[in-house]
């Protein structure tokens, strides 16, 4: 057992509700990520994982509970400028601009901060991208469609990155490629708050795990210990 303290959080969720209408959704969220860290959020499909990083983008508005991030008070920060207070969500779908070029998807999002990589660095991450880089959104696979996703956060100069299941539906080989490129993000210093499935993937770059039961936080425990909970783990989310 270490009894290191936690190092101070970059983004700090308390007791965080959120509503679709009157469906209550979360039930009161607490996780901290550490700058640097990656988390990975687990649990069963619907117990609000994709809530939890739609509410703390504000693209929930009914919400309550604390959202800080880099000191800034995120409850009071409307959608429009999450992205200016340097978080990047990556949604499940992607959302890639079917009849625009990568180059153009690319370059789409606006630069928030100082400190994003540049186009050619970001095609030295992702060579698949480079050599696609005049196809359009439609004609991509789903690999390449996120690794666009991932890849277009890039330059923008945000510090969290906010993925949601991004090896979903992915072949193997493919989600073995995001697994470096996470890894190789966080050797550079980006914090991640990353929803998945896959723990074997996860554990490759998680450095703490959260499980979601019916809109809350049940368990947390650092990647130290999830070999030992693998069984456990299994019995609650069920893949
Ligand atoms: N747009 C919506 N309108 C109403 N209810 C919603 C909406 N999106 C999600 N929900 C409900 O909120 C709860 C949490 O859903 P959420 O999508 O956050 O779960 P999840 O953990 O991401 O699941 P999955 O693993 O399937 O992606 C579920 O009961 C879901 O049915
Ligand atoms: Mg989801």
């Amino acid at each position: 057992m270490t009894t290191e303290r936690a190092p101070t959080p970059f983004l700090s969720v308390r007791d965080l509700h959120a509503w679709y209408g009157e469906s209550h959704a979360l039930h009161g969220v607490s996780l901290d990520v550490a700058q640097g860290q990656t988390v990975t959020l687990l649990g069963r499909n619907g117990v609000g994982k994709t809530t939890t990083l739609r509410a703390i983008m504000g693209i929930i508005r009914k919400r309550k509970g604390f959202i800080e991030f880099d000191g800034r008070d995120l409850m009071q920060t409307p959608l429009h400028r999450t992205a200016h207070a340097g978080i990047g969500f990556v949604p499940e779908e992607r959302g890639i601009f079917a009849t625009l070029t990568v180059d153009e998807n690319l370059i789409l999002p606006p630069v928030v901060a100082p400190g994003g990589m540049s186009v050619a660095e970001i095609f030295e991450l992702f060579p698949n991208l480079k050599e696609r880089r005049n196809s359009s959104g439609t004609k991509l696979s789903g690999g390449e469609q996120q690794m666009l996703a991932i890849a277009r956060m890039l330059r923008t100069g945000v510090k969290l990155l906010l993925l949601d299941e991004p090896t979903e539906g992915l072949a193997p080989v493919i989600v073995e490629r995001i697994g470096e490129v996470l890894a190789t993000l966080k050797a550079r210093g980006m914090t991640i708050l990353l929803v998945e499935q896959n723990f074997r993937f996860a554990s490759r770059i998680a450095d703490r795990f959260y499980l979601m039961e019916h809109g809350r936080i049940t368990v947390d425990f650092p990647a130290a210990e999830l070999e030992d909970r693998m069984a456990a783990l299994h019995d609650v989310i069920g893949v």
